[in-house]
């Protein structure tokens, strides 16, 4: 019997989804560069199911049941570009090739347009969840066309985690919309991370916890509405003891946080696409200010006030504004990401829904969390939802906890502990519910140095006053 899908690239990634597949009563035809990690892939968990172990480029396609399903999962970038070029010669009309790998959505807009062309669908799958998710159910985002989402969607449907009862894994929309999708979902983890850290570190500097201690707040806070498999690995984290010293294990990590690029691109499209995602981007900017050992040895000895934590009563109420603070900043950051989503969506009408991407999102990637069904529930309720803050429920959340925030982010420049993403989040909101903004001026001192024009509040028309002149004004549209 031929083998319903197949997976070449049999890294860790690759694989678990192999396993994951087999495990699901898949045949799974399996390919590598390297035929060594085939074999070992075979030995170490044939009885898991149906393997059909290939070494050729031919062999592996002749493998495959039509129209043929080929799951790529090698390294982003040049490696893809390889692996297609070596198999869509051998591939007849119909057929996919499916790149479950962290690729920019631009490559598999690029990809998919050049493999429609010969009759091939290329199909973009993002997937979250690391080895694990791949293992036991990730969160699948699929890009590419309905047709080929017919032929593969129930299989990808079926193997990815599973939230009362449904499915974590949803069409997204044609070409690059599953890769953006997933891009967005990374520039997410990156700020919850941000936001969990400045969270962890007032803890630490301002209330004056210990690890332990720490531990212990995001377990309970694990409880309630920031639950989240995020806040839980915190919690997991940061109770762990350094084996070789008996030190906090958080305190003999070095504090340069790495990055692969997903954050990166997700600030990049979103400076081109000119929608703010502050939150994200402070993330990635303080990961790359952690790593900067040459800036920060310079800056060292600079001046700041010395913080005397809290302690007694005083940390416990600061915790309890903390909590309030993160979950504030966590819906502005979500708010900044669907305004993201929604602005790619539109760029390159891709017709995303919204409250789906919400859904799969709720199990299986790293960023799952009870909060995402309340993300779902709003867009029900308004599919044209312009912010998630004005959505009822958050807008009254986000009121509820806006003094605690203030004082959690006074509290953080008080004592000189850098909180940018509690900051920037607050930053967002105030200037996003403001009556009037100083845009205004910045458009009267365009219009003074470069002559770049002005609208007025009071009647229509494009304006431009003559400084240098008697200032009279003219209109000039
Ligand atoms: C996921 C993760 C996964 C990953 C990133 C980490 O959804 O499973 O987002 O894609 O762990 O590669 O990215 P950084 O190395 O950039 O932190």
């Amino acid at each position: 019997a031929k083998a319903q899908i197949g997976v070449t690239g049999l890294a860790v990634m690759g694989r678990n989804l192999a396993r994951n597949l087999a495990r699901h009563g898949y045949t799974v035809a399996l390919h590598n560069r390297t035929a060594a990690r085939t074999e070992e892939l075979v030995a170490q968990f044939g009885d898991e199911g149906d393997f059909v172990p290939t070494t050729g480029a031919a062999d592996f396609v002749a493998a495959l049941e039509r129209p043929r399903r080929l799951v790529v999962m090698v390294k982003a970038g040049e490696p893809t570009d390889a692996v297609i070029d070596e198999f869509a010669p051998l591939l007849d009309d119909g057929d996919m090739i499916i790149d479950g790998g962290n690729a920019h959505f631009a490559d598999t807009r690029r990809r998919e347009a050049a493999l429609r062309e010969r009759g091939v669908h290329f199909v973009g799958v993002g997937i979250s969840g690391g080895e694990e998710g791949a293992l036991n159910g990730p969160s699948i985002m699929p890009g590419g066309s309905a047709e080929a989402y017919a032929a593969l969607g129930p299989i990808l449907e079926d193997i990815s985690a599973h939230v009362g009862g449904e499915p974590c894994a949803a069409h997204i929309g044609p070409d690059g919309a599953g890769h953006f999708v997933k891009m967005v979902h990374n520039g997410i983890e990156y700020a919850d991370m941000q936001l969990i850290g400045e969270a962890y570190d007032l803890l630490r500097g301002a209330a004056g916890l210990d690890p332990a201690q720490v531990a212990d707040v995001f377990r309970r806070w694990n409880t309630g509405r920031l639950q989240s498999y995020l806040i839980e690995i915190t919690g997991e984290v940061l109770a762990h003891t350094d084996p070789a010293t008996g030190a906090p294990f958080v305190d003999v990590v070095a504090d340069a946080a790495e990055q692969k690029g997903t954050g990166r691109w997700t600030v990049v499209t979103a400076l081109d696409l000119g929608v703010p995602v502050s939150g994200i981007a402070e993330a990635v900017f303080a990961r790359s200010l952690s790593g900067n050992t040459g800036l920060r040895g310079a800056a060292r000895g600079l001046d700041g006030p010395r913080p005397a934590p809290l302690g007694g009563a005083a940390a416990a109420a600061f915790t309890e504004q903390v909590e309030q603070a993160l979950y504030a900043s966590k819906i502005v950051s979500y708010a900044q990401g669907w305004n993201m989503i929604a602005a790619g969506s539109e760029q390159y009408a891709w017709g995303i829904d919204p409250g789906a991407v919400a859904a799969i999102w709720r199990g299986g990637c790293i960023i799952r969390a009870a909060f995402l069904d309340r993300i779902r529930a709003a867009y029900a309720k308004d599919p044209g939802l312009a912010t998630l803050l004005a959505d009822a429920e958050f807008a009254r959340e986000i009121g509820a906890a806006q003094q605690a925030w203030r004082e959690v982010v006074a509290t953080a420049a008080r004592l000189g502990i850098a909180a940018p993403g509690f900051s920037a989040a607050l930053a967002y909101y105030d200037a996003l519910r403001a009556e009037r903004l100083p845009a205004a001026l910045t458009q009267a001192q365009r219009d003074y140095f470069g002559a770049h024009t002005y609208r007025r509040t009071d009647r229509p028309g494009v304006f431009h006053t003559a400084w240098g002149q008697d200032r009279a004004e003219h209109r000039t549209d």
